[in-house]
């Protein structure tokens, strides 16, 4: 009510709605009178157009998103051209929405945040140059944002974090295990030498023609992969986890594939299949692949916890692990994953999978 009376007068016969909006840019704890920051944030790294008005606390006010995975399914991977034709098409409806569902005016944002990098230079463009107009027109500050970095600090958004913490990144585009001391203070343990894990289910959910399975048809390569797994047997084929000997916390992922490749040619010419149709045997060469794929990123990580604690970078009990990415959205990953922190006394933290994959959320 306090608050009421004294920012009431800001307006000249203010109309409820205006009011209400204005309100909403408050804290509303008795006695004090606390503006919040209000940012937009923007993402086109890959093929995703997604908005999203978050203020200061962590509230999200409002968001939307649209896909590509649909059509970059039937062209058996993503076009860049085609990816920045469909961003191109999307953003500017996205943008609205987002604001539109948040109930905030373009002129009460306090800025717009715009990743920047890492992603497909023709899909970033398209973000920026809509933004840098957006700043300009509305004359507000801009804030570069770092994809990954984003991803990485998700979690404090829906946990408690302290720094620091260590954090695993698998996504379509990187594979990293990095120490978070701050919020742009990061040193990098352990990163992929070749593709990334979600490239690598991508291209054997391709290579099993899983588009044609009635169950998967729409879903990513990776998510395909976690749902026929289910109904397949993980110790059917025997493939070794790659970089077995390696003493780093380096990551591989052809090696996995390319074995993958030659056990479904060998399946095909067995159940005398050509190339294109579904294998009997796809739901055990899912679960192999993606538990073959778990076993590395668990023996990996446990290398940069062992670490992190010998040389005290993180606590020696509950220290965090973050996972997030859009691999890290899978269920079987993450229960490996709890095996290995339960076993170090750490604790796995990942956000829910919808801000697992990209997002304006955790751009904003
Ligand atoms: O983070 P993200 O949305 O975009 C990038 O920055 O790359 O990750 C997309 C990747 C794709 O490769 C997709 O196949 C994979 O995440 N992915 C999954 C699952 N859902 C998406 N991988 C494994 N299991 C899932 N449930
Ligand atoms: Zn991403």
């Amino acid at each position: 009510m306090l608050i009421l009376t004294k920012t009431a007068g800001v307006f000249f016969k203010p109309s409820k709605r205006k009011v209400y909006e204005f309100l909403r840019s408050f804290n509303f704890h008795p006695g004090t009178l606390f503006l919040h920051k209000i940012v937009l944030g923007i993402e086109t790294s890959c093929d995703d157009t997604a908005a999203a008005v978050v203020d200061e606390t962590g509230n999200v006010l409002g968001e939307a998103i649209h896909s590509q995975t649909e059509v970059h399914l039937k062209t058996g991977g993503i076009v860049p051209p085609a990816a920045q034709q469909l961003h191109r098409e999307n953003i500017q409806r996205i943008v609205q929405e987002a604001l539109s569902a948040s109930r905030i005016s373009p002129s009460d944002l306090s800025a717009i945040a715009t990743t920047i990098k890492p992603g497909l230079a023709l899909s970033l463009g398209v973000g920026l140059s809509f933004s840098l107009q957006l700043v300009g027109q509305l004359k507000k500050p801009f804030i570069p944002i770092h994809h990954m970095e984003a991803h990485a600090l998700t979690i404090r958004l829906t946990n408690k974090v302290e720094f620091p913490f260590l954090v695993l990144l698998i996504s379509g585009g990187h594979c990293l295990l990095a120490l978070v001391q701050g919020v742009s203070d990061f040193l990098l343990l352990g990163k992929s030498l070749d593709i990334a894990p979600g490239d690598m289910l991508d291209k054997v959910a391709r290579r099993l023609s899983l588009i044609k399975h009635p169950e998967c048809s729409t879903m990513s390569g990776g998510k395909a992969i976690e749902h026929l797994a289910k109904q397949g047997n993980r110790f059917h084929f025997d493939i070794k986890p790659p970089l077995h000997h390696a003493k780093n916390c380096d990551f591989s992922f052809t090696g996995l594939q390319h074995v993958t490749d030659k056990i479904i040619m060998k399946k095909e010419k067995e159940e005398g299949i050509e190339k294109g149709q579904i294998l009997s045997s796809a739901a055990d060469i899912a679960a192999t692949v993606q538990h073959t794929m778990a076993c590395h990123l668990v023996k990996r990580t446990h290398r940069a916890i062992l670490f992190c604690k010998q040389r005290d970078l993180l606590p020696q009990n509950n220290a965090v692990l973050v996972a997030s990415g859009g691999v890290a959205s899978n269920f079987y990953i993450r229960r490996a994953l709890e095996i290995l922190t339960n076993a170090t006394q750490c604790t796995l933290l990942c956000p829910p999978p919808r801000l697992c994959t990209d997002n304006g959320i955790m751009i904003a």
